[in-house]
């Protein structure tokens, strides 16, 4: 018989019934499952698991005993960090998505590297231009972000050769990856490559981390990947560089508006491939096998997998 409940509000999958299914099957025998809004107004919270903060929900947080997220960026939450200090959140750690994120980065990786960005371009026109192949250790990829989903990345793409260096906050060491570390860094960091890769979190510190000047620290012949979120990037100064050809091209999942408008400029600028936040997805049988074993682990009083730092934001 359950005695406490799990809300689940906000679902933003289509396949919610896998879901619930899958989330029962996992979540301890104790603790039942409440689907909002299908199942109408709860009158219990003990455990909120969601993608956004529905407002609707707020008055009952004062009960909650832990929120969990259906992905891996919490910055959704961060009005709900801000007014709710003392409630543990915890968010999925890769949970399938790593693998996604390397299948997503090789695509971009493969599309500079072998000029694929090129030949898309002169095939309107006809043209029959080659371009020579290099060797993938001169192709330097920078990835920002070193955590879950970054590494991962980082480590498939030394793998395959090409040269991989990373960023982060603090201090790493990655077999076959230059590490680099703290805003001092990263002039540096963006002036030598030839792929940027944003794997980094929405955060206070990393808001708008993109901005024209840093941008304008890419070379010329530097192409630019965002999977982790629009607001890290000024979108407007990315298409003044697009223009004047000051930057090779961008492949973006993540936009500061999402969906991106139907008739936003970034669906058609020909030096852009736009996707609909799908690098990865989270993945309805592992990411309920992670949330059941948070659960059953705050129960138990363990230590949370993918507990998030309230001072970082991440
Ligand atoms: P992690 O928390 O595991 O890793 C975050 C990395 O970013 C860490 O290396 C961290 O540094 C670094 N970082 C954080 N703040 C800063 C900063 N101020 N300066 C430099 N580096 C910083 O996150 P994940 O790898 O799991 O996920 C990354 C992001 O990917 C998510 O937050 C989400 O926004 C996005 N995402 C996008 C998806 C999509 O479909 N497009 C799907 C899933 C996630 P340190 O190692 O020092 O802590
Ligand atoms: C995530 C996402 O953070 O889907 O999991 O973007």
């Amino acid at each position: 018989m359950a005695t406490e409940q799990v809300l689940v509000a906000d679902l933003r999958y289509e396949d919610a019934g896998e879901w619930r299914a899958l989330l029962c099957e996992h979540l301890p025998a104790e603790v039942g499952l409440h689907v909002w809004p299908g199942d109408g107004m709860p009158t219990q919270m003990d455990y909120l698991l969601m993608w956004q903060m529905p407002p609707e929900l707020l008055p009952l947080l004062a009960s909650t005993k832990l929120c969990l997220t259906t992905s891996a960026g919490v910055d959704n939450m961060r009005p709900l960090l801000a007014e709710h200090p003392d409630i543990p959140l915890v968010r999925l750690v890769d949970a399938g998505m790593g693998d996604q994120m390397i299948e997503y980065a090789l695509y971009a990786a493969m599309h500079y590297y072998r000029g694929f960005d090129h030949y898309r371009r002169q095939q309107p026109a006809g043209l029959w231009h080659r371009v020579l192949p290099r060797d993938r250790a001169d192709f330097h990829i920078g990835i920002l972000g070193s955590g879950a989903l970054g590494g991962r990345v980082a480590d498939a793409l030394v793998d395959f050769g090409f040269t991989v260096s990373a960023w982060s906050r603090t201090p790493k060491q990655r077999d076959g990856v230059h590490c680099h570390a703290g805003p001092e860094a990263l002039p540096a960091f963006l002036g030598d490559l030839d792929l940027v890769i944003v794997l980094i979190p929405l955060t206070d510190e990393t808001d708008g981390l993109l901005s024209a000047d840093r941008l304008g620290l890419l070379p010329p012949h530097a192409a630019l990947v965002n999977l982790a979120r629009g607001q890290l990037l000024d979108q407007a100064a990315l298409l003044r560089m697009l223009d004047a050809d000051r930057l090779r091209g961008a492949m973006l999942d993540v936009f500061d508006q999402e969906p991106l408008p139907a008739n936003h400029r970034l669906w058609t600028h020909p030096a852009v491939i736009a996707t609909p936040h799908i690098a990865a997805i989270s993945l309805p049988a592992p990411s309920a096998e992670q949330i059941g074993a948070n659960v059953k682990r705050f129960r138990a009083g363990e230590p949370l997998v993918g507990l998030v730092d309230r001072s970082r934001g991440y």
